[in-house]
Order: C-alpha cells, then structure tokens, then sequence
C-alpha cells in the first residue's frame, strides 16, 4: 500500500495553510475603505486589513466538494470601528459553512433576511455553524491577530451584491477600550 503525504498542511495555532495548491488573497484598506461608516485618512491605502487562504481539491464545480479556508485580520481600527470582512451570502443558499476560531478573539457578526443582526464570540477552540441563508461577517475586536478557520462547499460562492444591498445593520466600535455594538 502506497502511503502519501497529505496535500496541504495547517499549523492551526502557529501558522498558515500551506501547499502548492492553496490560493492566498489579500485585502488592502483601499479596498475596504467603503466597509467603514467613517474613513479615516491618516491610515495609509496599502493597509493590510485581512488575508485569505483557500485550499479546494478537485473539480469546484462538482457539488459537494469542499474548500477549507483559514482568515488572518489584523488589529486594525477605522475611526475606532473594528476590522472586519467585506461579509456576504452564499450565492447558494443551501451550503452552510462552520468556522473555528484559532487565534486572538472577535465575533462573528449574522444577519438573516429580514436584516436581524447577532453575533457568536470567537475564540480558539469555538465552533460557528452557519446556516446556508445567513449572512456572516468576522470582526476582530482584540488586540492581536484574530485567526478564523472555514469549511464550505465549493459551489456556494459569494454574494457579495445583496450585502451591499442590505448592509448589516449592526456595527462594532471600540471605544476607550470598551467594545460597542450600534444598531443602525
Ligand atoms: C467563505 C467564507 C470565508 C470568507 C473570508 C473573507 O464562504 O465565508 O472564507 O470568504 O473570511 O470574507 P469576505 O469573503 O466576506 O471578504
Ligand atoms: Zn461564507
């Protein structure tokens, strides 16, 4: 019997995803200004807000297969809001996702399709399903590094358009230290 290694590795708690095939993306304050209620100019454009990594084996257009991802946001606050993800739907609404936490501490902010915001705290070793119909964005509220990983389906794509439609009607600040959730 042939033993192999695996395709990728995940130093879960002192690293990355690694392996030839993983897929890394970057997001920049220039393109993430438009996230914030309040733009704060003094924070340079080339800013680094969050990486993505993401790892897909086989065909990704073949229901069922799956992608496994892992989030790094930096301590980074706009005007004192917190950094957070662009957010979206699932273009499919029947592909959930689980996310874990695995580094510093943030929340994981939902919204559903009458625009009712909640939110789960994230730390490491916590566990978020999030169902197919439900809106998610990450926020990192601390201090470090806030390291979130994903499991999705590679056919639930990213619906980036309704959530700029509907924007999440909470946002989250971090004032004299204390952390604030607004309505809006
Ligand atoms: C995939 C997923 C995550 C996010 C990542 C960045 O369905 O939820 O991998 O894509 O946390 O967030 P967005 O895509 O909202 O910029
Ligand atoms: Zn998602």
């Amino acid at each position: 019997m042939e033993i192999k290694n695996a395709n990728i590795c995940h130093d879960y708690l002192n690293g990355v995803i690694e392996g030839q095939e993983v897929i890394t993306s970057t997001k920049i304050l220039k393109d993430a200004r438009h996230f914030y209620e309040c733009d704060d100019k003094k924070l340079s454009d080339d800013t680094v807000m969050y990486e993505v990594y993401m790892y897909s084996q086989g065909n990704s257009k073949q229901r069922g297969n799956l992608n496994w991802g892992l989030t790094v946001m930096k301590p980074v606050y706009v005007n004192g809001e917190c950094n957070m993800t662009r957010g979206h739907f699932h273009e499919d609404l029947d592909c959930a996702e689980f996310y874990f936490g695995l580094g510093g501490e943030g929340l994981l902010l939902l919204m559903d399709d009458a625009n009712h915001c909640w939110a789960e705290k994230v730390e490491v070793g916590s566990v978020h399903h999030i169902d197919g119909t439900i809106a998610h964005r990450l926020i990192n509220t601390g201090n470090e590094e806030f390291k979130v990983g994903a499991c999705w389906n590679t056919t639930a794509g990213h619906d980036y358009e309704r959530i700029e439609d509907h924007p999440f009607t909470v946002r989250v600040y971090k004032k004299e230290g204390t952390i604030v959730t607004e309505e809006r």
